[in-house]
């Protein structure tokens, strides 16, 4: 048994759990000089950050990205917030575990469990721990009336075995409707989340668009494998305004490719497309026609298709259109397209949006069947792909989404466009591409040898660190060989050695590690000495 292990505790080493992972230094200098440009780039374009929860109402999500999609149907992580697991558990038991037969003692401890769990609800809604909502106060009337039902027939006397199984069923409906705290999620994308802030903050009355941008983790139960994560990271763009104007479309792409560019990723595409707009209230759109053509194609050749793509022709026709499946690329090449069935609006804004792209000098290609996989985008949808990522390909996402604020209860006639892009895997494309190197080297690595020269290392490091030096500082004394050579394994560009005898002269030793070269100077004339020179 080790030392830290206590009887009975199994040895056991933990890893990072599947999908997840570690970046670890040198890669995160390149993360951070990634983000770094990234916000130089985003800030050029007035864009501001915003930042944001990671955990938000379950409903947030399901409802802007759509209850149909893969995202919300399988690969959010969901939870429910509150400290109450221990009801939670009588609760489930409730729940799962009901008497299926009249067995007195059975029935007997099923409805003492069914009754404590309302006296202490009640107790907690009573503190305010539970929300007092009117869904959980129905429940437990509910309850209690079920449970008085089954009580009162104990021994069953006059109960018939229906009015048992009524009661059974009644207290099972009941105790799954009752909620102890909110149901949250792990954020599996950002668009919702801003435009939640958005409408929270009232940002519409603020000046102009609100250009906002965010940086970090996103969770997705996905099949992980290379450049698809359960925890991936993501940069992202939101113009928020009353202007649907293409502009905002095309600068937003400008700015992307800008990045790219920046990142001297060379292999890229841009795809766009628009996929129409939906019904409203006041005028029918024109993508329900094209859903209704689709559906009506796709039934045709239901049986060539695989079961993802047989049950969306009902769910949601348009995702079949991104499926991946080899043996159905054939297929979607001949099915209608939604250019054939744009309506006035939104061609001539389609055609706006290409002419913009022309303007700015953004190559794109036209890619009629990018119908992306969230339910919130209209119109303008684009993605930026690469071949050097293999299989999961898209380097970025976006799209408009017009309706998603006033769907969200928002002001009405707030449009929005934005994008996310993939940090893992714009990473890897700037590693492929081998043009940008990252690493952060140590500046001066300082080998003091003795006690007098300790005081005189500290001061100095603190120094050079002043001065935005990167200065490694033994924290124990080295031999000086040892010292060099560590300096060398760290690939410090200098050492600054001092021993006894320096202190003594006020000489210190420099020694350039890349050819070794070695000169003395006084300790004031340090500063100076790693200063840029002038023309250098
Ligand atoms: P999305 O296409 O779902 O769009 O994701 C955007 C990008 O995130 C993808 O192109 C990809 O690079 C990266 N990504 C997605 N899932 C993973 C994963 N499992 N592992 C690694 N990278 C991944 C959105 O999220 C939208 N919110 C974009 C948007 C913003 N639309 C309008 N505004």
């Amino acid at each position: 048994m080790g030392e830290g292990t206590k009887p009975g505790q199994e040895r056991r080493r933990f890893r990072a759990i599947k999908g997840v992972r570690d970046i670890l230094p040198p890669a995160t200098d390149l993360w951070n000089w990634f983000e770094k440009t990234a916000r130089g780039v985003m800030e050029a374009y007035n864009f501001h950050e915003i930042r944001l929860p990671i955990f938000e109402e379950t409903e947030l999500f399901a409802r802007s990205i759509g209850v149909e999609t893969d995202v919300v149907t399988k690969e959010m992580y969901t939870f429910a917030d509150h400290g109450y697991w221990d009801l939670e558990l009588v609760r489930i038991r409730i729940v799962n575990n009901p008497p299926g037969h009249w067995d007195g003692s059975v029935v007997q401890s099923y409805r003492t469990q069914v009754a404590n769990l309302i006296d202490q609800c009640r107790m907690l809604i009573g503190a305010g721990e539970i929300p007092d909502t009117p869904a959980n106060a129905r429940a437990l009337s509910e309850l209690d009336l079920a449970v008085n039902a089954i009580n009162s027939s104990i021994p069953p006397v006059g109960m018939g075995s229906t009015q048992f199984d009524a009661s059974i069923l009644q207290i099972v409906h009941y105790a799954r409707s009752l909620k102890f705290g909110d149901v949250v999620t792990l954020r599996p994308e950002a668009t919702a989340s801003v435009a939640r802030a958005y409408i929270e903050h009232g940002m519409q009355t603020l000046p102009g668009d609100q250009k906002l941008y965010y940086i970090g983790p996103m969770f997705r139960r996905e099949r992980p494998q290379k450049g698809r994560y359960r925890q991936f990271y993501q940069i992202g763009a939101e113009v928020l305004g009353t202007s649907d104007a293409p502009a905002i479309d095309a600068e937003l792409i400008e700015m992307l490719t800008v990045l790219i560019e920046r990142c001297r990723i060379e292999k890229w595409t841009l795809l766009v497309n628009s996929i129409g707009c939906p019904d409203t209230p006041e005028r029918k759109g024109c993508r329900p026609k094209y859903v209704e053509r689709l559906r009506e194609e796709l039934r045709k050749v239901k049986d060539k298709l695989g079961a993802d793509s047989q049950r969306r022709i009902d769910t949601n026709p348009l995702r079949v259109l991104d499926s991946k499946l080899p043996e159905e690329q054939a297929i979607i090449e001949k099915l209608p397209k939604i250019s054939d069935f744009l309506c006035e609006d939104c061609r001539a804004h389609f055609e706006k949006l290409k002419q913009e792209l022309k303007l700015r000098q953004v190559a794109f290609t036209e890619a009629p069947r990018l119908v992306r996989g969230l339910d919130y985008y209209m119109r303008t949808t684009f993605e930026i792909t690469s071949p050097v990522l293999g299989a999961q390909n898209a380097l970025c996402g976006g799209g408009r989404y017009d309706g998603l604020v006033e769907l969200l209860g928002g002001p009405r006639g707030i449009k929005g466009i934005g994008f996310a892009l993939g940090e893992d895997r714009f990473i890897d494309a700037i590693e492929e591409a081998k043009k940008i190197h990252a690493t952060r080297p140590v500046d001066v690595f300082i080998a003091w040898m003795g006690e007098k020269a300790y005081p005189t290392a500290v001061r100095l490091a603190r120094v050079l660190r002043e001065e935005k030096h990167t200065v490694e500082l033994p924290p124990e004394e080295m031999k000086f060989r040892k010292a060099l050579e560590r300096a060398d394994k760290l690939g410090a560009r200098y050492a600054l050695i001092m021993g006894e005898d320096e202190i003594k002269t006020g000489e210190l030793s420099i020694k350039r590690l890349a050819d070794g070269k070695q000169e003395k100077i006084s300790e004031d004339a340090l500063v100076d000495y790693f200063r840029p020179k002038a023309g250098a």
